[in-house]
């Protein structure tokens, strides 16, 4: 069997078990495997593809068409234009949070803040697309569970961070409650999905960790975020949150309590508001 032959098995069996973005998937199966360059695939090299590569292949589309985010399957993702290391131990990163980033480089670069955390940071894609293009600062990288901390550090390894991304276990912003460390920027999406939407999403959502979308109660992540806000935040220093769009209302409640001003709200292409900017 030929790679053209072979892209169009994939697509195949992908679409039949509902996979709309078939064709980019297959693709990517294919550059991963075969360790061949995307534009090799577009122009359908007639090269053959051996016995083993064709079982590897099978692998993966085995697991997919189960419905397990190809991310899982191929140890893989890809964050504002970085290639990331990932497990089901942390939540696959998604597009939208890639805005909220941006709005972050740009506080961080208007206002030159210097000592920013990311809480809740998963893979550490947040942390390291800040870090990789904001070369003055220095980043707390936060999370409550070692499996996630280990995800984060072969990231921060991989890019050669070390130095400049601090990983700190601890839930939410209580370590610097604790060493009373002030800070120029928060970044956080926390875990936001109600449990009651939790029992209708994608299928693949059930393989991503409970403890990254859910949280007890709703809107509690903000609430235990926002009760040591004001201790943590320099005077001017900016918060920016992914939220549920459903909740904004609620979310945006919490953080007027502790007396922050809501600066700017973040939207994404759909007009949907996914992320609010207040300021201390
Ligand atoms: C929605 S995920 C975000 C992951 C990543 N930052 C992103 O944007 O793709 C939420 C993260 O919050 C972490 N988390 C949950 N409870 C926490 C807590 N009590 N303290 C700190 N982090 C927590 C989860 O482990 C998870 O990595």
């Amino acid at each position: 069997m030929n790679v053209r032959m072979l892209f169009e098995k994939i697509c195949i069996d992908l679409k039949e078990s509902g996979i709309n973005w078939f064709e980019t998937e297959a693709r990517i199966i294919l550059e991963k495997v075969l360790n061949i360059s995307k534009e090799l695939i577009y122009t359908f090299p007639k090269k053959n593809v051996s016995l083993n590569e064709f079982f590897e292949i099978k692998k993966v589309i085995d697991r997919r068409i189960l419905r397990e985010p190809l991310e899982y399957i191929l140890n893989e993702t890809e964050f504002y234009g970085l290639k990331l290391y990932i497990n089901n131990n942390v939540l696959v990163p998604r597009q939208e949070t890639e805005l909220i980033v941006e709005r972050a480089i740009l506080k961080i670069k208007e206002n030159n803040f210097k000592t920013i955390a990311d809480i809740g940071t998963g893979s550490g894609n947040i942390a390291i697309s800040i870090a990789n293009c904001c070369p003055e600062t220095n980043i707390f990288a936060v999370d409550n569970f070692n499996e996630v901390l280990d995800v984060v550090k072969k990231n921060v390894f991989l890019y050669k961070l070390e130095k400049r991304i601090k990983i700190i276990k601890s839930n939410y912003l209580e370590y610097f409650k604790n060493k009373k460390i002030k800070l120029d920027l928060i970044i956080s999406n926390p875990p936001y999905v109600i449990s009651k939407e939790y029992e209708s999403l994608q299928p693949e959502i059930y393989y991503e960790p409970i403890t990254s979308l859910v949280c007890d109660e709703e809107v509690c992540s903000y609430k235990n975020i926002a009760s040591n806000i004001t201790k943590v935040l320099n005077k001017g220093a900016v918060l920016i949150v992914e939220i549920n769009p459903r909740l904004k209302d609620k979310i945006k409640d919490i953080f007027l309590a502790k007396k922050l001003k809501l600066k700017e709200i973040i939207k994404d292409y759909k007009n949907t508001i996914i992320g609010l900017v207040f300021q201390n």
